[in-house]
């Protein structure tokens, strides 16, 4: 399995210097509101390509008022081999990841470790705009294909392009004709990959021994259907060119696309479930993606939950847990109390955080 060994946040958020040695077992947060939990989480999760659990710039994370720019460095672990990833950031410049002494993509994290990730701001994931649902089906995605993430980009970087044509209302063929070309290559990439990691999360689901509700998971778009052929990517982009001149963007393409899901119990939309069961289906599907991903590519993410538990009944609580230490992922799980961890006892590792003047101190209790 895959786990970060060692952490060490410098100057990052609340944490001016923070250190934590880590054996593989999962890792409870736990201390006061404000102390700096989700704070570790949220460097935890800038080991993977993106802008991690709060979308931040590298700008907000520099620890105030010192704003001197932050570092983190962390070991990955597995049992062949060792990985050293530094990240830093100067003066509110971009990112910049040095893996194993040497200077490397920030997409090549995607290779060492696969993160996935619970907030608390994914409460209204079901109910929000299709947006959040893209970034959170897509991360799933690039869980299983670390390649999605440059794809992405890829893509990314010739709709902007195009886009820039549309509003300055370019007519250029010519131009369009080849960044239309390659928006299609990446568009049928993107979406052959979301719709291969449904196809393992709905099996993986059916895999889960908890009591955690099954969703059935469509990838939808709102003007037709998936598009999954490169020549018909092509068509559709060249169709619309005329319409998307007037608004000014592209108007088709995976950059529409919406994951839906179905509460398979009740075959009620996710969006009409109650609280509860719309974060017991987020589980559910976190915890089948960690179970395939072990399965498939031999990999264990690295999960993380903030404050997930808190809203648990005892029962899935317990339940959750059981998966987890089953699974033998490395989890980081936050919460104000330490009693809701009482289960894992000595089965996890437990960090407490303070904070006193706006500087976290972390303590290992044992
Ligand atoms: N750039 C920054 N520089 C210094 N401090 C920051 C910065 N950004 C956020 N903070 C501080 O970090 C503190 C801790 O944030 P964090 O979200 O990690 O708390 P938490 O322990 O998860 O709390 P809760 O239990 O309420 O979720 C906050 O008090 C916030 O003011
Ligand atoms: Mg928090």
């Amino acid at each position: 399995m895959e786990y970060i060994s060692s952490l060490t946040l410098s100057h990052f958020r609340s944490h001016k210097v923070s250190k934590l040695s880590l054996d593989g077992r999962p890792v409870v947060v736990f201390g006061n509101n404000g102390t700096g939990k989700t704070n570790i989480l949220e460097a935890v999760s800038l080991f993977s390509p993106g802008r991690g659990i709060r979308r931040a710039s590298a700008k907000d994370v520099t620890r105030n008022p010192e704003a001197i720019g932050w570092k983190i460095e962390g070991k990955v672990t597995n049992s062949i081999s060792e990985n050293e990833i530094v990240i830093t950031s100067e003066n509110g410049e971009a990112r910049r990841l040095l893996l194993d002494g040497k200077k490397a993509s920030i997409m090549k994290l995607g290779q060492i470790l696969r993160i996935v990730w619970l907030v608390p701001s994914m409460d209204r994931l079901w109910t929000e705009g299709s947006s959040g649902r893209r970034q959170f089906l897509d991360r799933l995605t690039l869980s299983y294909f670390p390649k999605h993430a440059e794809v992405s980009l890829l893509y990314e970087k010739a709709m902007k392009e195009r886009n820039r044509l549309l509003k300055e209302k370019i007519y250029n063929d010519q131009w369009y004709n080849a960044l239309e070309i390659e928006m299609a290559k990446s568009a049928v990439s993107i979406q052959k990959s979301r719709m291969q990691a449904i196809q393992y999360l709905t099996e993986a689901q059916n895999q889960l021994t908890g009591n955690f509700p099954k969703a059935e998971l469509l990838l939808i778009d709102p003007e037709q259907n998936i598009i999954t052929d490169e020549d018909e990517a092509v068509r559709a982009l060249k169709c619309s060119r005329q319409n998307d001149m007037i608004i000014g963007r592209t108007s088709v393409g995976p950059h529409k696309s919406d994951l839906q899901a179905i509460y398979l119990n009740k075959s009620m939309p996710a969006k009409d479930s109650s609280t509860g069961e719309q974060k017991a289906l987020l589980i559910s599907i976190i915890l089948s993606n960690a179970k395939s991903l072990a399965k498939i590519s031999n990999v264990s993410p690295i999960v993380l939950l903030d404050e997930v538990s808190a809203h648990l009944d005892n029962e899935r609580r317990a339940a959750l847990y059981d998966e987890i230490c089953q699974l033998g992922v490395q989890a980081w799980m936050t919460g104000t109390e330490l009693e809701l961890f009482s289960e894992l006892k000595d089965k996890a590792q437990f960090i407490e955080v303070t904070a006193a003047d706006g500087i976290s101190t972390l303590s290992v209790s044992s």
